[in-house]
């Protein structure tokens, strides 16, 4: 008897939707090769069968300051058992794809310990690990589609089972398109009223988006009660304080948390897609897995209002579709030229020029669908296809002992010029600036830890919050304040910059009311407020340049124990303050740079140097 044609598993472990695209553009572009392929997210996947897979791809992104998505902790931690031994997987062949961005200080790092761990257990890699960048040109697609032409050629040479006919030879992309992975039932109307968090619950749930166990339901609702611009007329930014009361019930939050909302999106670009797809607003609706078609869930699922679903789940006005819609696209394009141009898109040749139309210039579902206008796509594929609407995350600025029952937050109203001089605008932030508290509109919102956990009152603190990264430590200057009336605290130094006093200078007043005599920030007390006006004369300058000049009170607060606390722009501001504090802690040691790094590493790995930086 003949050998068993190859099957290659691709675990993937993604926290916002990326490594799922990458694992599932693996997959299918193995099946058309030949190799039958399948898609596994780390959480679903048991984690003791490992050494029975031959060929095992991983695609895993990175989030948070180096950390591992969440579908991937157990998995992770499974791996981390001493018991396993260095032979463990020594039938696995392996090979690891990383998405990542090399803004961040640790870069790709969730692949890259997997990589090193899977080698420690004995498995062997099939090629180098492959790092995908959002900083490339082309994003992450930029490194995949190389990496995988390598895969495959390796694959074949391994194994020429795993491609019978040859890994060149493909089944032509308009020949078969899947089936796609979800039906929607269509139901008679439904009676049964229901409260606005079933609903999301509803929706959320049903909607592929899910990206690990999910919590589809809010936490509760919150209700603007301010909408205050911070930044004053002639800064190129708008940076917003908002306030909100909770709606019902009250969720308790520390300092240093974060909050999660769910935007809307502009109603009439939402019927506007629904006319464009040919769908009916009020049919009620459910959205089950293919797979689950003769299953008794499907019979389980209580309809919802197509309108609903789409408004709730389905980015249609804001995020832009995927490589793989177009190539779905292409196979439903009925005009001629639509088709070809399509085709070319989804190609390896047209990567560039569709990152050039689609991701750069932020086009939206919508706008793609109304640039093709002879593709008529099923509504099944667009449930699969269209991007999930996201909630989206914000540092807490208030602290619950100042502003008991309430919820701040500082927000910068994202807006960008393309390259084709098209305004875009970020979905949530320029909705929430356009909300008034008359409206009284009730907000979605998950509560969760973020990276930066709510200090003890005696532990002394170095704050780093540029821009909107001051937004925790209003929280956390806020609540010490209250703390000091009744018992010691320690002090707080706060390195705050921007690029100009005169208008970019956010909380102004409450910062210089802590620094007065005897307050939070004062001198006298031990703390110290900073400012860094980038823009206010010729030579830049940042918070780590105003770090530096306050060398000798940094480097002995970290003496008398403190913890390091960084928040703002991901891109080079917590790299740049990590070298500033280097140099410091080189200068008083008189060690190396070397000796410096490991000594704030063990600071990190004591819970005393957090970060937390969003794009
Ligand atoms: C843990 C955490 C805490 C956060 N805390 C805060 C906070 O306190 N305050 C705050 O303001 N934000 C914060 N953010 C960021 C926030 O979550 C949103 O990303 C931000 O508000 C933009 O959301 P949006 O919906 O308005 O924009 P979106 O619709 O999501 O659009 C943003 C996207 O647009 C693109 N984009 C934006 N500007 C440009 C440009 N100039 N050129 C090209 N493309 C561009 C980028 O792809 C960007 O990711 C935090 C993020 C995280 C993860
Ligand atoms: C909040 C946040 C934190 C991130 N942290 C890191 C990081 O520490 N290192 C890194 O290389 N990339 C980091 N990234 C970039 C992501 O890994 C990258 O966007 C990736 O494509 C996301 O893949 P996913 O959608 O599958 O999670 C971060 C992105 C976000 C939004």
């Amino acid at each position: 008897m003949g050998e068993k044609p190859r099957k290659l598993l691709v675990l993937y472990a993604s926290q916002t939707g990326n490594a799922l695209d990458a694992a599932e553009r693996i997959g299918r572009e193995a099946e058309r090769r030949g190799c039958a392929a399948s898609i596994v997210s780390a959480d679903e996947f048991e984690a003791s069968s490992l050494p029975d897979e031959e060929g095992v791809v991983f695609v895993v992104s990175t989030t948070g300051q180096g950390d591992s998505p969440d579908s991937f902790k157990a998995f992770w931690r499974f791996l981390l058992q001493r018991n396993l031994g260095k032979y463990w997987l020594q039938q696995v062949r392996y090979a690891v794809f990383g998405l990542g961005d090399s803004g961040y200080q640790k870069y790709n790092f969730v692949a890259k310990k997997l990589d090193k761990r899977l080698s420690d257990l004995g498995a062997t890699t099939i090629i180098e690990k492959g790092l995908g960048d959002d900083q490339h040109p082309s994003g992450y697609e930029g490194t995949l589609d190389p990496w995988m032409l390598s895969l495959w050629s390796k694959l074949y040479q391994i194994n020429p089972k795993y491609f019978p006919k040859g890994p060149d030879v493909m089944i032509p992309q308009d020949e078969v398109i899947d089936q796609p992975k979800y039906m929607t039932l269509y139901h008679k109307r439904e009676p049964k009223l229901l409260a606005e968090s079933e609903i999301i619950q509803r929706a959320r749930g049903m909607s592929p988006g899910k990206l690990s166990k999910d919590k589809s339901k809010p936490d509760c609702f919150l209700k603007m009660t301010r909408n205050e611009v911070l930044t004053k007329a002639g800064s190129a930014k708008d940076v917003r304080h908002f306030e909100f009361q909770f709606v019902s019930s009250t969720i308790g939050y520390e300092v240093g948390d974060v909050v999660e909302l769910l935007p809307s999106q502009n109603p009439s670009s939402v019927d506007a897609f629904i006319e464009r797809c040919g769908l009916d607003p009020e049919s009620f609706i459910t959205v089950v897995p293919r797979e689950t078609e003769n299953s008794g869930e499907v019979l389980t699922q209580a309809p919802i209002r197509l309108k609903t679903f789409v408004e709730l789940t389905m980015d249609v006005t804001s995020a832009s579709p995927r490589r793989y819609f177009f190539e779905v696209m292409s196979f439903y394009a009925t005009a001629e030229h639509e088709k070809e141009r399509l085709q070319y898109f989804a190609s390896s040749e047209g990567r560039d020029d569709l990152y050039n139309y689609n991701q750069k210039e932020r086009r939206s579902v919508l706008e793609v669908l109304e640039d093709f206008p002879s593709v008529q796509i099923p509504f099944e594929w667009l449930v699969q296809l269209v991007p999930t609407l996201k909630p989206r995350a914000f540092s807490i600025s208030s602290s619950p002992l100042a502003h008991p029952a309430q919820v701040h937050l500082t927000i910068s109203i994202v807006s960008w010029i393309t390259p084709y001089k098209r305004t875009r605008k970020g979905l949530c932030s320029s909705w929430l600036a356009s909300l008034t508290p008359e409206q009284e509109i009730n907000i979605p919102v998950w509560f969760h830890k973020g990276s930066l956990p709510a200090p003890p009152q005696s532990l002394p603190l170095i704050l780093v919050g540029p821009g909107t990264g001051c937004a925790p430590f209003r929280g956390f200057i806020a609540e010490r304040a209250v703390q000091a009336q009744s018992s010691p605290v320690a002090p707080v130094m706060f390195f705050f910059g921007c690029r100009n006093e005169g208008t970019d200078f956010l909380y102004r007043d409450f910062w210089e009311f802590h620094a007065r005599e005897g307050g939070m920030l004062s001198e006298e007390k031990g703390g110290g407020f900073y400012r860094a006006f980038s823009r206010d004369q010729p030579k830049k300058v940042y918070v780590q340049h105003k770090i530096r000049e306050m060398s000798k009170k940094v480097w002995d607060l970290l003496c008398d124990g403190a913890a390091v606390y960084v928040a703002g722009s991901s891109t080079k501001m917590p790299s740049d303050v990590m070298s500033a504090l280097e140099e410091i802690v080189s200068e008083e040691t008189g060690g190396s740079k070397e000796d410096a790094s490991r000594w704030l590493k063990v600071l990190e790995k004591a819970g005393r140097y957090n970060v937390e930086a969003w794009s």
